[in-house]
Formats: structure tokens, C-alpha cells, sequence
């Protein structure tokens, strides 16, 4: 098992329309190849954790590098995992504006993804980085999601 995370900034004329239909198509590819995790955008970046076997997630890295849809894509945690943490989710995706605008219920969904499951055991350094990184994703980063 293999875990990757990556931040990037959106492509200016990428528009939420396209967001939802590169998640159609990437969840559809996700599913098959048993890629699992979450993407969260916000402030027209991406910071997404994708999981899966060793070449799978490499070959399907390279080609999230070569998409003109986003670019400056960061490599921030690369690592062979002993479990799988997001097996339920072919892609999750959460808008993190979204909770600025309305702290709406998709906030303590996050939370309740990122936070609560993990409560048995905080260290695990994978979830250590996207909580590290996804309040940077927010316009006003003074007050924190998590
Ligand atoms: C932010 C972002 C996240 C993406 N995540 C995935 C993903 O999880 N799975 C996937 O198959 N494609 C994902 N893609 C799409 C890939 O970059 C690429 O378009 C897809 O693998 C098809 O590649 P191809 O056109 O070279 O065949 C993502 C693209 C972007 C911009």
C-alpha cells in the first residue's frame, strides 16, 4: 500500500462544472484500479491523498503531474503505509469554502473524517499532513477547521 499527497493550484479557467466531471471520471478509474482518498479545494488550490497499490498510484501521479487543468503541483508525502485509511471513499471531496461561507454541515463531516476517526490513534503521519496543510486552503487562514 502506498500513500500520496500532493497540494496544486487550479488551472484559472478550470471551472466547478469541469471540477465535478474530472471527479466523475477519476472516481470511475479510482473504483476500478482500488484507488481510495479525499481531495479538498479551496482558494483555488488542491490538496488530495490519493491510496492505493505501488504502481497504480505512481502511474496515476504521473499523469495528475502532466494535467494542464492545475499546475505547481507539490509533492508533500510519499510513502509505503501499512493500511489503507480511506477505503470507503473512491474519491472524497470536500470544498472548504463551503464551510467558510455557511459552517455548514460539510465541516463536521471533514471533521468527523479527518479528526474523529483517527482518535484511537493521532499519529498517523499521513493525516498529520493534510491537517498540517488544509487550512491553507482556506482565503482567511486565521481561524482553523482543525
Ligand atoms: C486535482 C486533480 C485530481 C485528480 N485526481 C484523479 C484521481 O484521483 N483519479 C484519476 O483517475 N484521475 C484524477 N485526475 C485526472 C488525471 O489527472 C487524468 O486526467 C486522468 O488520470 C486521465 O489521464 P489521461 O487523460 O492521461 O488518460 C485528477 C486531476 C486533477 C486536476
Amino acid at each position: 500500500m502506498t500513500t500520496l499527497i500532493y497540494k496544486s493550484t487550479m488551472a484559472p479557467d478550470f471551472t466547478h462544472n469541469q471540477i465535478r466531471s474530472m471527479l466523475y471520471h477519476a472516481r470511475h478509474f479510482n473504483e476500478i484500479n482500488e484507488v481510495s482518498g479525499c481531495i479538498f479545494y479551496g482558494n483555488s488550490q488542491f490538496l488530495q491523498m490519493i491510496e492505493g497499490e505501488q504502481h497504480t498510484i505512481s502511474d496515476l501521479y504521473g499523469r495528475i503531474q502532466e494535467d494542464n487543468r492545475h499546475h505547481s503541483v507539490e509533492l508533500l508525502f510519499h510513502e509505503e503505509t501499512p493500511k489503507r485509511l480511506f477505503k470507503e471513499w473512491n474519491m472524497i471531496f470536500f470544498n472548504v469554502k463551503l464551510f467558510e461561507d455557511f459552517k455548514s454541515e460539510d465541516e463536521n463531516f471533514m471533521k468527523s473524517v479527518l479528526v474523529d476517526r483517527f482518535k484511537e490513534e493521532p499519529e498517523i503521519p499521513s493525516i498529520q499532513v493534510l491537517r498540517a496543510h488544509v487550512n491553507s486552503l482556506k482565503e482567511n487562514p486565521e481561524t482553523n477547521f482543525i
